[in-house]
């Protein structure tokens, strides 16, 4: 079954999150991550969905104020965490090799990885995306046992620009020709397009940004979706 994964990013006050908790009384599928700001997991936990979180540090405890580990977050009963997404690559500078040490972290805490790849808008004009593509799995994934891989192209996260569905699948099966994972797409999925993405044949679901945050258009895609 395909996955779609919603993420919140830094988004959403305490009751706007009370909202939306009421609203999705009813989603009964495990394939569906919602995945809030950290302060926010206790709302999610024990539902018939399943919970992510946006990131995690690699070391189990100690002294790194604001940091909260891949350990602590299993201990809650979650069940994804998202790394390598662009913004924490872009704002929070973090390399290949910080995020496999999270990635292994993850893995041996046992939280399914979303291991997020993509390349920007000038290293696809200078036709380096599947080189790019390339550094980011090889590095990011030394040592990984098993993760869900979302190619989300930068210059299409939160832009209303998608690649065309033909470079998609041609995106994601270059990547299955390498790894053994299930691939999702992410970057300007909505409940417009999202039908039309959903007919990809290799795609297995979609990471959502923005358009989550809105649960009619979430449910929309949901439907579509499953
Ligand atoms: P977007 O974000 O759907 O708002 O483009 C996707 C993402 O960043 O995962």
């Amino acid at each position: 079954m395909k996955i779609l994964a919603a993420n919140f990013k830094m988004n959403l006050t305490l009751n706007e999150i009370n909202e939306y908790i009421d609203k999705i009384k009813d989603i009964d599928n495990k394939n569906i991550v919602l995945i809030p700001s950290n302060i926010y997991i206790p709302y999610f936990l024990n539902k018939k969905f399943s919970v992510g979180v946006q990131d995690a540090y690699y070391l189990d405890n100690g002294a790194f104020t604001g940091e909260v580990s891949a350990k602590q977050i299993s201990s809650l009963g979650v069940n994804y965490a998202i790394i390598g997404h662009s913004e924490r690559r872009m704002y929070f500078n973090e390399t290949n090799d910080i995020l496999n040490k999270k990635i292994l972290s993850c893995e041996s805490n046992g939280l399914k990885v979303i291991y997020c790849i993509g390349e920007t808008k000038e290293e696809r004009e200078s036709n380096k995306t599947k080189e790019v593509l390339l550094k980011q799995l090889g590095e990011g994934l030394k040592g990984a046992s098993e993760v869900i891989i979302a190619y989300e192209p930068r210059w299409a996260i939160g832009t209303n620009v998608t690649p065309t569905n033909e470079e998609i699948e041609d995106i994601i099966s270059f990547i299955k020709s390498k790894y053994n994972y299930k691939v999702l797409y992410g970057g300007s999925t909505n409940d417009k397009n999202i039908a039309s993405l959903n007919t990809i044949s290799n795609v297995d679901g979609f990471l959502v940004g923005g358009a989550s945050l809105d649960y009619d258009k979430f449910k929309k895609m949901i439907e579509i979706v499953f």
